[in-house]
């Protein structure tokens, strides 16, 4: 079993024991699990070149201890729970055993259409359990998933998947979304125009849509897993063999894939899983992630599961076919922990109380919350009418790199203060340091948030491309890993992160890189160049506000520009990057050695254009002025 935290002082007392001897600690968590082979080592690592190696030369196989570890305790029990997005459809139970055979028998179909130990494997799919069997079976033989968001375009697949050179794509039909549908199939199609690595296409039949299968190249799902063996021996893997790709935003322009390995993410997954949660056997987790991100990967799938714990699985949107959909699945399921993101809990507060009420949601004992900042409105709302002044609050705060929650309340053990991401974890190091890198000691400080240890979560690289991997997290300041979020760390010691302090925006707890919608922008014909920076949004968190430099006006007007730059960056990146508010500009405001100002259009898309601090080095200061009219007469907010 892995080790759980029981109590304040036993908190206090492993996180002691974790800074005091790491390695101890660390291989004392590792114990529990299945090893064809030992480690040699528990960690070998330098933050210089980066290289971080947990538990070196150790040899297992992760779904070996999700599934054979745990089968004569949790043959029966269920293992995923699927709620599909209409109400009225069947729901769907795979108990351990069921589980195990589906990802058995998609395991011997990847290797009969010629997927190898470690080829990389796509997946642009629906919230169903396929998804989850896909990625498992990836992991049984071997191969590298990358799991691509469905919300994402053509043009975004399309880059991720040669990024990563994969060789197969798994897809559906059609994926439902409240009354809508995605057009999957479609997208992938356009995509794969352009995608010379993949020699074949796997679909799913899910809404029953017309697609077009391309002879030779596409199979549909249910013929391929026909007549497979629902047996199928899991490869042996070396504990650093990487398990996962998954791509995200960064301040420059191309998306980044993050490469998770296997022994460290599968001891850190779960452990977080276990103590941040409590979670106790026979309860029933409810993550409200999508698997196209990590919190998906750590929190539906791999900790849950290694866990031997019920992970309940929505198909679904927050606010259809209303905005109580969510307490209705925690009444149906009797959920016991609820994890959300704060944008979905400000948009069912702004729905008011009426859903939430009459609702049975007392089976609830912890609520948690990631991704962005909450405000204290929101978790206090959070606390008050869906907790019933009953579940303590976990805000956990971690990123796609971390691989799983490194700053958290253990739940109902470590007392919270609203808007507080709390203390760190056993084993995890933080501090704050200011820009020119120097530790900020004590308490009630403010400044950039670096860690200084590994923990096994830890990414280890950026898929093909480790110098860019160095550049971006251990370059900034010297031998530390930067997270590239500010934080404060209060007279109690209680860490509260900020939001970011690069060129990053968190946009309904969608991470999006400012340079990567410039790029998308740019692509407009009309466009000459842009500046992106984020505002304050009451539901989203931050929106999206685009300063537009056009050569001229197309003949629909300011009006008909602004819409077509919004529909080209749904249609480069997706409908989540899509510019709340686009404000066309006679120029950017420029340093003289031809820098965006950044911090002055942050302040005008504020609306706070009272103090924009020292302009004198300001190229033309006319500009400035004519921004600052624009935004008031030009942008409906
Ligand atoms: O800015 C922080 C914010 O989300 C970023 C990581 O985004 P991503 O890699 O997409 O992963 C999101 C899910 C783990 C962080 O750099 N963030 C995440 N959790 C919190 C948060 N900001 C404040 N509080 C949190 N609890």
């Amino acid at each position: 079993m892995i080790n759980k935290i029981h109590s304040l002082g036993g908190y206090i007392h492993e996180y002691q024991k974790s800074i005091a001897n790491p390695r101890a600690f660390w291989g004392q968590q590792a114990e529990c699990f299945y090893w064809r082979k030992r480690w040699d080592k528990v960690l070998d690592w330098n933050f210089d070149e980066p290289s971080i190696e947990w538990y070196v030369n150790g040899k297992l196989n992760i779904t070996e201890n999700i599934f054979e570890r745990n089968l004569y305790t949790h043959g029966n029990q269920p293992a995923i729970i699927w709620e599909p997005n209409d109400p009225n459809d069947e729901s769907r139970t795979l108990t351990y055993r069921e589980l195990f055979e589906e990802v058995n028998r998609f395991a011997n179909t990847l290797k009969r259409l010629g997927v190898v130990k470690g080829d990389r494997v796509a997946l642009y799919m629906p919230m169903v359990p396929e998804l989850a069997i896909a990625v498992l079976a990836c992991a049984r033989i071997g191969a590298i998933h990358s799991v691509v968001f469905a919300g994402f375009s053509a043009n975004a697949l399309q880059e991720r998947i040669n990024d990563a050179s994969a060789k197969l794509l798994l897809t559906a039909d059609g994926g439902f979304r409240g009354s809508k549908i995605t057009p999957l199939k479609e997208i992938a199609d356009e995509a794969l125009e352009t995608c010379p690595t993949i020699e074949t296409v796997v679909v799913l039949k899910r809404t029953k849509s017309d697609v077009k299968m391309v002879v030779g190249r596409d199979i549909w799902w249910h013929k391929a897993v026909d007549g497979q063996s629902t047996e199928c021996v899991a490869e042996e893997m070396d504990s650093e063999d990487p398990l996962f790709i998954l791509y995200t935003s960064g301040s420059t322009g191309k998306p980044k894939g993050i490469v998770h390995s296997t022994a460290g993410y599968m001891v850190y997954s779960a452990y977080t899983f276990n103590n941040v949660f409590q979670y106790n056997a026979g309860d029933v987790f409810f993550c409200t992630a999508d698997i196209g991100w990590i919190t998906g990967h750590s929190y539906i799938v791999y900790g849950p599961l290694l866990t031997g714990a019920q992970t309940l699985m929505f198909e679904g949107i927050p606010t259809w076919p209303d905005a109580g959909r969510f307490w209705d699945i925690v009444a149906k399921y009797k959920v016991n922990q609820f994890y959300t993101a704060p944008t979905a809990i400000r948009a069912l507060l702004a729905q008011g109380n009426d859903f939430l009420e009459g609702k049975k949601v007392d089976s609830l004992k912890v609520l948690g919350t990631v991704g962005e900042p909450i405000n204290e409105e929101a978790w206090h709302w959070y606390h008050d009418h869906v907790g019933r002044n009953q579940c303590p609050i976990v805000d956990t705060w971690w990123q796609t790199e971390t691989g799983g929650i490194l700053i958290s309340p253990v739940a109902g053990i470590t007392p919270t203060k609203p808007s507080f991401a709390t203390l760190p974890l056993p084993g995890v190091q933080p501090i704050i340091v200011n820009n020119e890198g120097k530790e900020l000691t004590g308490n009630s400080v403010a400044g950039n948030l670096c860690i200084k240890y590994p923990w096994p979560g830890i990414a280890r690289t950026l898929w093909g491309d480790h110098e860019r991997f160095k550049q971006t997290y251990f370059s900034t300041y010297d031998k530390l890993y930067f997270t590239g979020d500010g934080a404060k760390r209060d007279e109690d010691g209680y860490y509260r992160i900020l939001g970011r302090v690069d060129d990053v925006i968190n946009v309904s707890g969608h991470r999006l890189g400012t340079a990567e919608i410039e790029n998308a922008i740019n692509e407009h014909p009309l466009v000459n160049e842009s500046a992106v920076v984020g505002y304050p949004h009451a539901i989203k968190g931050q929106g999206v506000y685009a300063f537009v430099v056009c050569g001229e006006l197309s003949t629909g007007g300011v009006d008909g520009i602004r819409k077509s730059i919004m529909q080209g960056v749904t249609k480069i990146i997706g409908p989540i990057a899509r510019p709340d508010l686009v404000q066309i500009v006679p120029g950017l405001p420029k340093t003289r050695s031809g820098k965006i100002m950044r911090r002055i259009l942050r302040k005008v898309a504020e609306g706070d254009v009272t103090n924009l601090g020292d302009t004198s080095t300001l190229l033309d200061e006319d500009v400035v002025e004519s921004i600052i009219e624009g935004a008031l007469v030009d942008v409906k907010r």
